[in-house]
């Protein structure tokens, strides 16, 4: 097996722009299965309370059809809970949606929601799912993710990303040593690290470099690359640069 981290092809755009019309196309799960073919190693869905891209139905087709893992993402809510336990998904990724649920920084507060997500994830984690919490490269956030039994976390590479787009390189320099210290601190108390949001052709690099992460969850970026590439050539360029980046 490889060594380089996993690319997961979060399809929930092709689902934003299919509902801009209402209707059926284009459709997402058929993005999926050319992601898949393309060579993903998995597809990230996020399923919104407000159903703004991907539906129910979306989820129940993507469980059909494909052949690499699932990764749900949801919010922490007794509604998704229940449509997690009925598909049970390879993994669940436990995003926050609403403004109280976030640290300032954009990840789930785990830390102030401790004891409700231990009991949040108890079935998740009993019905098979690995439970993986998006978080901020926060220590008080990666301990809490630990202590409720989360076995992956995802770290939140939005503030890098932002602060790479808008040329505040310093920042972007600081938002990058904080994930690299994060992703060795997560590792070492034995959680399995991703990274993803906002991630792009020009900063995927030094996130794909950090030796622990095993997986990057890409969507917003390669589905608008696709519009001028192609998805699989704008998949295929991403591996090149994660696997470059690991070598
Ligand atoms: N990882 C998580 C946990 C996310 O919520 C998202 C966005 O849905 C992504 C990765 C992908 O982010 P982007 O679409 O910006 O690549």
């Amino acid at each position: 097996m490889s060594d380089f981290p996993r690319l997961g092809v979060n399809i929930d755009h092709v689902a934003t722009v299919r509902n801009a019309r209402g209707g059926a196309v284009p459709d997402p799960v058929r993005a999926a299965l050319l992601a898949e073919e393309a060579g993903a190693d998995g597809i990230t869905a996020h399923l919104r309370e407000d159903r703004r891209h991907i539906s129910d139905e979306d989820i129940e087709r993507l469980m059909a059809a494909l052949t690499v893992p699932l990764n749900f993402e949801m919010a922490a809510t007794d509604e998704m809970q229940a449509i997690a336990l009925k598909h049970q998904p390879h993994a669940v990724c436990l995003v926050p949606e609403k403004r109280e649920e976030r640290t300032t920084e954009g990840g789930l507060d785990v830390a102030r929601d401790e004891n409700r997500l231990a009991h949040f994830i108890a079935p998740l984690r009993d019905a098979g799912c690995r439970v993986s919490i998006f978080i901020a490269a926060d220590r008080a956030q990666i301990d809490a993710a630990n202590r409720i039994g989360a076995e992956v976390i995802e770290l939140h590479t939005g503030a890098y990303c932002d602060a790479h787009a808008e040329g505040r390189f310093a920042d972007r320099d600081a938002e990058l040593t904080a994930l690299a210290g994060m992703s060795t601190y997560a590792h070492s108390l034995g959680l399995e690290v991703h990274a993803g949001h906002g991630l792009t052709y020009e900063t995927v690099a030094p996130v794909a470099a950090f030796p622990e992460v095993k997986e990057l969850n890409i969507g917003h970026f390669l589905i608008g690359e696709a519009i001028f590439l192609g998805l699989t050539p704008a998949i295929h360029e991403m591996q090149r640069l994660i696997q470059e980046a690991r070598k």
